[in-house]
């Protein structure tokens, strides 16, 4: 089947935005149940709905997310008014993603590993989305780290299924976001990490191009090089950068149509800043911006806490994290401060020296 490439090459071009990133609020049932319980936030229908509400009306998103990936239950969900979110997000001209993988099963019965379902019937499924307005999708497959994982044949299967998945959605007409995920469970160092991310992105560029998947209409969902979340030293975000830089430059070919982070369980603030230093190392071949849930909207989460009362306070936290975020993804942050540019910053401290100087001078003529 033919793929109409300027089509794709249109909307990666729209979703991959200097500016903004893309968020992703398609935490399967069970784990935004998962994540409800540990504020003992009852995992309902009607719950996951208020909250993925609250996130998605909060004024002005679309000012820094050009794209926001859906769950199947969510696409089909409406605001109390009874708006469609789906509506609500091409409204605010953000462009509708899809979680199309229906989860992991294990490799092998008994295996630790997993591969990633739902390719059997993924045709016709992508059909319903499409009627439904969605112009993305996303597929994830998950590898487990430790001295001698992922198994090669753990990288070979899913990588298969990203390719064989990225090809379909293309011939339906929509982009295909690939996400191989790096899992951060395990104490293993930053450059495990490192290793296991080049051997899996070699895979998967080589079998995307084995099922002929044109990488132009296509968006890379990647980890950023981390150490395990229970490794004895937590790498500086300079090391994460480097690490990160060159593993994609090697990699990632030039022409993919854009790369995008997810956060995998590193706390907020961390992948902010590691996404900061990230974009300072740039310019690269492609762009390269935010695609987190966890790190975007745990503030908002926790503040939310199920409660009416607390929406106008979330949203302020879901907001600034936005904004914050996109201005990491253009490199404007400083360590430790949030809003300050590097440019607003290099202009402030030409001042005062201007101004030391002028005084010097007023203290010689007089
Ligand atoms: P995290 O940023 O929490 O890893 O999530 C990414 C994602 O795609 C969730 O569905």
């Amino acid at each position: 089947m033919q793929i109409d490439k300027h089509k794709l090459t249109t909307i990666t071009t729209q979703l991959i935005h200097r500016h903004k990133g893309i968020l992703a609020a398609d935490e399967s049932n069970t784990s935004c149940n998962k994540r409800f319980a540990e504020y003992n936030i009852p995992g309902t229908e009607e719950n996951r709905r208020r909250y993925r509400e609250l996130l998605l009306v909060t004024p002005h998103i679309e000012k820094y997310v050009s794209g926001v990936i859906l769950y199947d239950e969510t696409i089909r969900q409406m605001t109390l008014d009874g708006e469609l979110f789906r509506d609500l997000l091409k409204r605010k001209g953000v462009l509708i993603g899809i979680k199309v993988d229906l989860g992991l099963e294990p490799l092998e019965p008994n295996s630790l590993e997993t591969k990633t379902k739902g390719i059997e019937d993924l045709r016709s499924r992508l059909f319903d989305y499409k009627q439904m307005n969605a112009t993305f999708t996303k597929w994830r497959a998950a590898f487990s780290v430790s001295d001698t994982l992922p198994s090669e044949k753990a990288i070979e299967e899913n990588c298969e299924l990203l390719a064989r998945y990225a090809r379909v959605v293309q011939e339906t007409g929509m982009v295909p976001m690939v996400e191989p995920e790096v899992l951060l469970d395990g104490n293993h160092t930053i450059e495990r990490a490192k290793i296991v991310t080049e051997k899996v992105l070699e895979k998967l560029f080589q079998a995307l191009e084995k099922h002929e998947v044109y990488l132009g209409g296509l968006i890379l969902k990647t980890s950023m090089v981390v150490a395990g979340s229970e490794a004895e030293v937590e790498a500086s975000h300079e090391l994460v950068a480097k690490h990160t830089a060159e593993v994609l430059k090697k990699n990632v070919p030039p022409h993919t149509g854009g790369v995008v982070f997810l956060s995998g369980g590193q706390n907020p603030q961390y992948a902010l800043h590691n996404l900061n230093e990230i974009a300072a190392l740039g310019p690269y071949p492609w762009q390269v911006t935010f695609s987190f849930s966890r790190a975007l909207q745990a503030p908002a989460l926790d503040a939310w806490l199920g409660e009416d009362s607390n929406v106008g306070k979330a949203q302020e936290l879901f907001i600034e994290r936005l904004e914050l975020n996109a201005l990491a993804r253009q490199a404007k942050l400083e360590h430790g401060k949030g809003y300050i540019s590097r440019h607003h910053s290099a202009g402030v401290r030409g001042l005062f020296w201007v101004l030391v100087l002028f005084i010097i001078i007023l203290l010689i003529v007089l």
